[in-house]
């Protein structure tokens, strides 16, 4: 079985402080904690219209593992109705990190893939991704 690691969701940085830097720094802060307990990757799902965000997670490290259909919908925190509902055409990304081994050895083969899984946080807008296929 490939390992399970963890999924990035919710990332935003107000319109104001944004190309500071921030973005980077929160995204390098969860892989950081992923490393730390032992995690072989982060994954995430971005819409496929949405090209400066794919460029945005491709300069931090992030390839295209394939297309998904991600069904979300909106959730009233206060009644807990749906108010909404629909679907996404997205990418999943993922950043697999090199061994201590490559770190040393740059030339070193990829890591095989392995599986984004549940570790996503409860979302309220959007139904769990289906793994990669
Ligand atoms: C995506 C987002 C978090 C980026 O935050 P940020 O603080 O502006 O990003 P950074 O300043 O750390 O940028 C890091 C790198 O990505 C680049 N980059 C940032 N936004 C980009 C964009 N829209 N298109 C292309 N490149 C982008 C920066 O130029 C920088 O590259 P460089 O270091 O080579 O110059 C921010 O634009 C945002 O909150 N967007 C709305 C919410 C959203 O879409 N979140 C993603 C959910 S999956």
């Amino acid at each position: 079985m490939r390992p399970p690691h963890p999924w990035l969701y919710g990332l935003g940085v107000a319109p104001a402080a944004r190309r500071h830097g921030i973005g980077r720094l929160l995204t390098a802060a969860a892989e950081t904690q992923a490393r730390l307990h032992g995690f072989p990757a982060t994954s995430l799902d971005v819409d496929r219209d949405a090209v400066g965000l794919v460029a945005f997670y491709q300069r931090l490290g992030y390839e295209r593992v394939g297309p998904h259909e991600h069904h979300w919908q909106t959730v009233d925190p206060a009644t807990g109705r749906v108010t909404a509902r629909g679907t996404s055409s997205t990418w999943i990304m993922r950043h697999t990190f090199p061994a201590p081994a490559d770190e040393a050895h740059p030339t070193s083969g990829p890591e095989p893939e392995p599986e984004a899984t549940g570790a996503r946080p409860q979302d309220r807008r959007r139904a769990p991704p289906a793994p990669p296929t």
